[in-house]
C-alpha cells in the first residue's frame, strides 16, 4: 500500500486530499491541530512544518504540503515581517519538509510531490503583493526540483483561484461577497477544495506520471478566457 504524507491534512483542501486517499493509501497527516478524522490508515502528527519536530517516517511514495496564507493589504501597508512569515509558511516550510524527506521520497518506484501556489502569481492583482512573491518562489522550486529530481520523483504545483476553505473566510464573508466573486470568473463559480483535492490526488496517481514540473492553473476560466 503506498503512503502518502500530508502537511495541512486537517482542513481545507488537504484535508479533502485525505478523505479521497484513505480507503487505499496510509496517510501521514501533519498540522498543529489534529482533525477530526478517524481511520485505521490515517495516522495525524500535531507539529509545526515551518519550526516543530518533523515526525520520523520511513517510506513516503507521495507528498503533498497545503499550509499557506492569504494576507492581502496594499503594498505600502505590508512590513518586512508580512513578506518573511508568508515566505516561511508557503516556501521555507516546503523546502524544509522536502529536504527532511528526499531520501525517503527517492526510494519510491513512483513518487510525487503536489505543492501549492495560487492564480496570483500568474495575473498581477491589488493587494497580492506578498502572497504573490511567496507562491512565485513555490513555481520556481516546483520547476527546479522537478528537474533535479527526475526521473525519480514528479513535482507539480496546483495554483487555484479563491476555495472555499478557511483560509478564504475572511474574503469570503457574506453572500454578496461570494457572488461578486463568482461573477469574476468566466465559469462563474469559485472553488470547491473538493475538486482542488481530486487534481492533488490524480497528480499524485500512477496515471499522471507523465507530468512533471507542471503548475496547474485551477482558475474557473479566469486567467485563460475572456467572454
Ligand atoms: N483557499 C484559497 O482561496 C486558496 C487560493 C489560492 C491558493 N491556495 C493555497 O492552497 C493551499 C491550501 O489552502 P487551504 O485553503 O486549504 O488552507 P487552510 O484551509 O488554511 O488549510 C491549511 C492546512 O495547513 C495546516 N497548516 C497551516 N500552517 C501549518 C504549519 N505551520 N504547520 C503544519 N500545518 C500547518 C492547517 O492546519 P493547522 O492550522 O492545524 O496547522 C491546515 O490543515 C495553500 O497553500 C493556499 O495558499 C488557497
Amino acid at each position: 500500500m503506498r503512503t502518502i504524507l500530508v502537511v495541512g491534512g486537517s482542513k481545507g483542501i488537504g484535508k479533502e486530499v485525505v478523505k479521497r486517499l484513505l480507503p487505499d493509501c496510509k496517510v501521514i497527516s501533519v498540522s498543529r491541530e489534529a482533525s477530526d478524522l478517524d481511520h485505521p490508515h490515517l495516522t495525524q502528527v500535531e507539529t509545526d512544518a515551518v519550526k516543530g519536530e518533523l515526525p520520523e517516517i520511513d517510506q513516503i511514495d507521495g507528498l503533498v504540503y497545503c499550509p499557506g496564507t492569504i494576507n492581502l493589504k496594499p503594498f505600502s501597508r505590508l512590513s518586512e515581517e508580512d513578506f518573511l512569515t508568508d515566505f516561511e509558511i508557503n516556501v521555507l516550510g516546503a523546502v524544509r519538509v522536502l529536504q527532511t524527506y528526499e531520501k525517503i521520497l527517492k526510494k519510491s518506484d513512483n513518487a510525487s510531490v503536489v505543492l501549492f501556489s495560487t492564480v496570483a502569481s500568474d495575473m498581477g492583482m491589488t493587494f497580492h503583493s506578498s502572497v504573490a512573491v511567496s507562491k512565485s518562489g513555490v513555481e520556481g522550486l516546483t520547476k527546479s526540483l522537478a528537474a533535479e529530481w527526475a526521473p525519480r520523483v514528479r513535482v507539480n504545483a496546483i495554483a487555484p483561484t479563491i476555495t472555499d476553505t478557511s483560509l478564504a473566510s475572511k474574503i469570503l464573508r457574506n453572500d454578496a461577497i461570494r457572488e461578486k466573486m463568482k461573477e469574476r470568473h468566466p465559469l462563474k463559480r469559485i472553488l470547491d477544495p473538493t475538486e482542488v483535492a481530486e487534481l492533488a490526488v490524480y497528480l499524485l496517481s500512477e496515471g499522471a506520471g507523465s507530468f512533471t514540473g507542471q503548475v496547474f492553473k485551477m482558475d474557473a476560466g479566469m486567467l485563460s478566457i475572456k467572454v
